[in-house]
């Protein structure tokens, strides 16, 4: 027999509510209920950011959101399969949403990280053979199995520092084989139930190739694209001094329209070099770095509707600009914060970490950097259907240790999450 849970009349986010009738329609019966939590970071963008609701209770049925809000509107039914979490006063928030990374690599580049402290740049560590060039050769030959195995540990560690959606491009192969092994293997981690939803990235101009860059982009155009179009979501491009230019990677954008692929953009990471114009121009969903993008860029991305996806590890990592998110969210921009997990400028899976550097480094109130790591982020991934608590949603969800959903930036280098719900199943306890 179902019991039911009902604490008081209405007031609830989506509770049910009597019929005209005057009868009540019957309750959904929760499969998963999560009950006495003391902040709940809704996101409801009609609450004050970031959305927190005093005194609450979180239900799913199924991979959705039954109930967010607070427990004197509570109204759902509970059956014996109902998994029953009692939060104790903690803050629960929604999951990460980690919207840039290159998870998928063999080797590493510890090397690269001491000569850099010793004053060696990123550029002229890549002009003698390093870099991105070092992870290709280490990564290009990798099976599938090989590149999936490295890729599940970090996923893994994701996971459990609340990453419940990541984006994994491709990028250390450069013939299109190697390519769509990296791709293959970030879709085999992303249908495994115990690890973060995976989106995936077609990322061909990003090193360049040993041989002809002409030839190299005109096999992309030609047979790259079509090839990667099942196997992602998004195209990107490495659009930089020294990587590739603002006419190659335009051409790359606007063909892969065509393939369903939609624009991402590395944009002036190192150097004022164009790409987050680019990104303006064609439409990009996204366009990320943005260290040395200017106010007019920022302005222009803001009437496109182009997320700017700020990577705070990366910039501390290779000591330049820090990330400009005030001025982004000052020019009417829609931010999100992402890892870059790469293992030459930020081998870093921590989504807390990103939120506690937005606020250190990019100007961010620690609200701002909350939503831009859950809401944020699946708007620069283009999903409508997570990043906030509300009815309907996803249940992606993190019970944290503590009472306070401030820890997540302030407690610096810990894991504040004790639980992880993804698609409305307790994945790690
Ligand atoms: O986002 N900037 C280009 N791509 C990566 C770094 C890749 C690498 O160094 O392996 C980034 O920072
Ligand atoms: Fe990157």
């Amino acid at each position: 027999m179902a019991a039911r849970r009902r604490m008081a009349t209405g007031g609830g986010i989506g509770g049910g509510q009597p019929g005209v009738t005057g009868e009540r329609k019957p309750a959904v019966v929760a499969s998963l209920l999560v009950t006495n939590i003391g902040q709940l970071v809704t996101g409801d963008p009609r609450l004050p950011a970031p959305g927190v609701v005093e005194g609450a209770a979180l239900a799913a049925s199924g991979d959705r959101i039954a109930y967010a809000g607070p427990t004197s509107g509570l109204d759902v039914a509970t059956g014996p399969d109902t998994i029953e979490v009692d939060a104790h006063g903690a803050a629960v928030i929604p999951g990460f949403v980690d919207a840039h990374t290159h998870l998928v690599w063999l080797g590493e580049r510890s090397e690269e990280y001491a000569l850099r402290a010793g004053g060696a740049s990123y550029e002229e560590i890549a002009e003698k053979g390093g870099g991105i060039r070092s992870t290709v050769a280490a990564t290009a030959a990798g099976t599938v199995e090989d590149l999936a195995t490295a890729a599940r540990e970090r996923a893994r560690r994701m996971l459990r520092l609340g990453t419940t959606t990541v984006e994994i491009k491709s990028g250390y192969g450069q013939s299109l084989e190697a390519e769509l092994r990296q791709l293959r293997a970030a879709r085999a981690l992303g249908e495994q139930a115990d690890l973060p939803d995976v989106v995936t990235t077609y990322l061909p101009l990003h090193g360049l190739p040993d041989g002809d860059r002409v030839e190299y982009l005109e096999g992309v155009l030609h047979e790259g694209l079509r090839a990667a179009a099942p196997l992602a979501g998004f195209v990107d491009c490495f659009c930089e001094t020294g990587a590739w230019g603002v006419d190659e990677c335009e051409r790359l954008l606007v063909a892969a329209r065509e393939h369903g692929l939609r624009a991402k953009v590395h944009a002036d990471q190192r150097s004022h070099s164009g790409g987050s114009a680019l990104a303006a121009r064609v439409g990009a969903v996204s366009a990320d770095h943005l260290d040395h993008a200017d106010d007019e860029d920022l302005r222009a991305l803001a009437v496109a509707g182009v997320a700017g996806v700020l990577l705070p590890g990366a910039s501390m990592v290779l000591g330049g600009a820090p990330p400009p998110g005030r001025r982004l969210l000052e020019a009417g921009a829609t931010v999100a914060l992402a890892t870059d997990c790469n293992p030459g400028t930020c081998w870093c899976e921590s989504m807390p970490l990103m939120v506690a550097l937005g606020v250190a480094t990019a100007g961010l109130t620690p609200a701002e950097a909350l939503t831009a790591a859950t809401a944020g982020g699946a708007a620069a991934l283009g999903l409508s259907d997570r990043g906030r608590l509300l009815p309907g949603l996803r249940c992606d969800a993190l019970v944290l240790e503590t009472p306070r959903w401030l820890d997540v930036g302030y407690h610096l280098g810990a894991n504040p999450v004790a639980q992880v719900i993804a698609a409305g199943r307790l994945v790690r306890r």
